[in-house]
């Protein structure tokens, strides 16, 4: 972290801590509580806005009346996330009426209401400006940075310099024994997450780690169709509104580098004939990445041919564009129904439905959050190795394996990657030695949670009330390294807290996490009154196609023999009873 080492830092050689703590920053220690904001005023002083947070006062203390009330009869996360995921005989028989639609009325408003909206900070901006608002080059940031000119990184917590990430990472994070997921998460979902959280997060190279190469800030599919219009024009045949492919041994598959010269990362030692051109410049990483660019791109060619025999006199343009809002709907739907359904193991069914927030208040706009991102880094879900049809494979034959896709084809990969378990994420001790070193690198952009809690959000991150996974020795442990509990790390912080009973991660993933997932989804355009009609897709066919979306259909639509696919491994699913190790076993 920058800061400056201007006549502040030489006076601290010379004078008592207590002289300097006065011409400190006020804003330093976060003396506004409940998300008020802090104003530095004179050269000494500070003022709290405190206006629409429900409290009063110099430090935005004091409650008003209502939120007094509302405090008292509002029962915490742990209390939702235990009915939903409890008495499945009444979730069977609320799925099935009107409720079902007011209770996911009430999780979308409640949800998102968290996210600001219009977006506030970023890494440069720690207030309200316009450059942070239009410069989308940025990730958003909810809670502002750490002023540049305070004591310590953490504000006025904690030591001068914060531990060294290698070794944080390799006592607290580097996985020691294999612990599958004991919701029974499989690789078909861990590469899903992947695949679909690399379309919005892109963190720039060239510009640093607050800046994104995805501009669209969501769901707007730039990891099949490029994140700008050159690339997308170098993968588009350009006949009837589809994209170039390559058949190998009669099936579909993208094009090479050749076919589509677009820049990708590979290793320098694969030749361009085995490199594969895809809208996201790094999924040659991964068969898993690999195999879900095939199936969307298949879907959407399979798209195209429908909406071509509907719409005859079409131009490829417009084929073209009525077949990505189509996928950018199937996706939406899938991401809710398959994957946030599996993810949050409630019992109630989820349901997308943009119908559910009209005439509410909701604000059909994104911006990804470097908090988002940073919560999203669940390398933990990664294996020791993969297992493809009872053949096993290390990470060095695994990664950048061009050859994999293609000599097992789709329906084994599916197969595979659905049978084998993924990793628990959350209670520390997660990561597999191959991807440690992105947890190392993530402090780069080291995040403090500030003793404070993200707008709108409960206080989950004052850290010294997570209960940490390895209990007082690790609390201890942290507390020593950091000089104060909270001054612990943001990502540090969400991995080492305590799973749920039973569950991937702790509460705070969830609590921060769901409101950035369920904004990004329905605050895309497709979902708005103006877009949310059958002729946006086509008509009745291709709205159809976004209503009906599952990930099952997915795959079996486009490959020639349907294999087992779901997001949890088989055994989970089968006997009609609690997945294994699932949240009602507790009772
Ligand atoms: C073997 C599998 C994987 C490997 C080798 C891998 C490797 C990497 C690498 C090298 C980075 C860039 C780190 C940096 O720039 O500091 C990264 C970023 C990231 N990874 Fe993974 N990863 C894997 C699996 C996953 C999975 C399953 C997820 C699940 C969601 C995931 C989520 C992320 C996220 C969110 C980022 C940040 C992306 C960005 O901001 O550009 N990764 N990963
Ligand atoms: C507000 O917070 C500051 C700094 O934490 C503290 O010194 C002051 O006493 C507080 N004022 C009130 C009225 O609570
Ligand atoms: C309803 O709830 C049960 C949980 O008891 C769940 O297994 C089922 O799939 C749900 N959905 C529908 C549409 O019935
Ligand atoms: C966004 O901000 C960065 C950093 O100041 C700058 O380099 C970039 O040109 C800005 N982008 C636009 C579109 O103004
Ligand atoms: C890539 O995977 C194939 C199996 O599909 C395997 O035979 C080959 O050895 C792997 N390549 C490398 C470089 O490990």
């Amino acid at each position: 972290m920058a800061r400056s080492c201007g006549p502040g830092l030489l006076l601290l050689l010379v004078v008592p801590p207590e002289v300097v703590a006065d011409d400190m920053n006020p804003c330093c220690s976060y003396p506004c509580q409940h998300q008020g904001v802090c104003v530095r005023v004179g050269p000494r002083g500070y003022e709290c806005d405190c206006t629409r947070t429900g409290y009063f006062g110099t430090n935005c203390t004091s409650p008003e009346l209502w939120t007094r009330l509302h405090d008292l009869l509002k029962p915490g996360p742990a209390f939702f996330h235990f009915i939903l995921t409890h008495f499945r005989w009444f979730w069977d028989i609320i799925n099935r009426t009107f409720i079902r639609d007011t209770l996911m009325r009430l999780i979308l408003i409640v949800r998102a209401n968290l996210i600001p909206s219009p977006p506030t900070f970023n890494s440069d901006y720690g207030y309200i400006s316009w450059e942070a608002y239009a410069n989308v080059s940025y990730y958003t940031r909810v809670l502002p940075p750490v002023p540049d000119d305070c004591p310590t990184p953490m504000g006025t917590k904690g030591k001068q310099q914060l531990p060294d990430p290698q070794l944080l990472a390799e006592r607290f994070l580097l996985r020691q024994k294999f612990q599958a997921d004991p919701r029974g998460t499989n690789l078909m979902f861990a590469f899903f997450a992947q695949h679909f959280t690399h379309q919005f997060f892109k963190t720039s190279g060239k510009m640093g780690r607050g800046f994104t190469k995805a501009l669209g800030h969501g769901v707007d599919l730039g990891h099949l169709y490029g994140d700008n219009l050159q690339r997308q024009h170098q993968l588009r045949l350009f006949r009837d509104g589809k994209l170039k492919f390559q058949v190998v041994d009669g099936e579909v598959y993208p094009p090479t580098v050749t076919d589509a010269p677009v820049h990708m990362v590979y290793p320098s030692a694969i030749p361009k004939e085995q490199q594969l051109a895809m809208g996201q410049e790094v999924f040659g990483l991964l068969p898993g990445l690999c195999m879900y660019t095939t199936l969307w791109l298949r879907e959407h060619n399979r798209v195209c041919d429908i909406l071509k025999r509907e719409h005859p006199t079409w131009s490829d343009e417009q084929l073209f564009q009525t077949a990505r809002l189509i996928l950018i709907g199937e996706t939406i739907k899938i991401v809710i129904e398959d994957y946030v359904q599996h993810l949050s193991g409630y019992f109630l069914s989820l349901k997308f439905d943009p119908e559910l927030l009209f005439g509410t208040q909701f604000q059909y706009r994104n911006r990804i959050a470097v908090e988002f991102n940073q919560l999203y880094h669940w390398h933990g879900l990664m294996p020791d190795s993969f297992i493809i049809q009872e053949k096993e494979y290390s990470y060095e034959q695994f990664l950048y394996n061009t050859s994999m896709l293609m000599d097992y084809g789709v329906e084994a990969l599916v197969e595979s990657f659905s049978k084998q378990v993924a990793g628990r994420i959350g209670g520390g001790q997660t990561i597999n030695a191959n991807v440690l070193q992105v947890a190392v690198g993530l402090p780069r952009s080291r995040y403090p949670q500030q003793g404070q809690s993200l707008p709108g959000m409960i206080p989950l991150l004052k850290l010294s009330d997570v209960h940490l996974a390895g209990e007082e020795e690790k609390a201890a442990e942290l507390e020593e390294l950091y000089g104060d509990i909270d001054a612990l790390e943001f990502y540090l912080g969400l991995l080492l807290e305590k799973p749920q009973p039973n569950g991937i991660f702790g509460e705070s993933m969830v609590e921060i996490g769901a409101p950035f997932s369920l904004k990004g989804l329905l605050g895309n355009p497709i979902c708005s009154p103006e877009y949310w009609k059958p002729s946006t897709f086509g008509g009745a066919t291709g709205f159809e196609i976004v209503k009906t979306a599952s990930l099952e259909k997915l795959v079996c639509l486009n490959v020639k023999k349907c294999p087992y696919v779901a997001f949890h491994v088989p055994d989970a699913a089968e006997n009609g009873s609690p997945r294994r190790g699932g949240p009602s076993t507790e009772l």
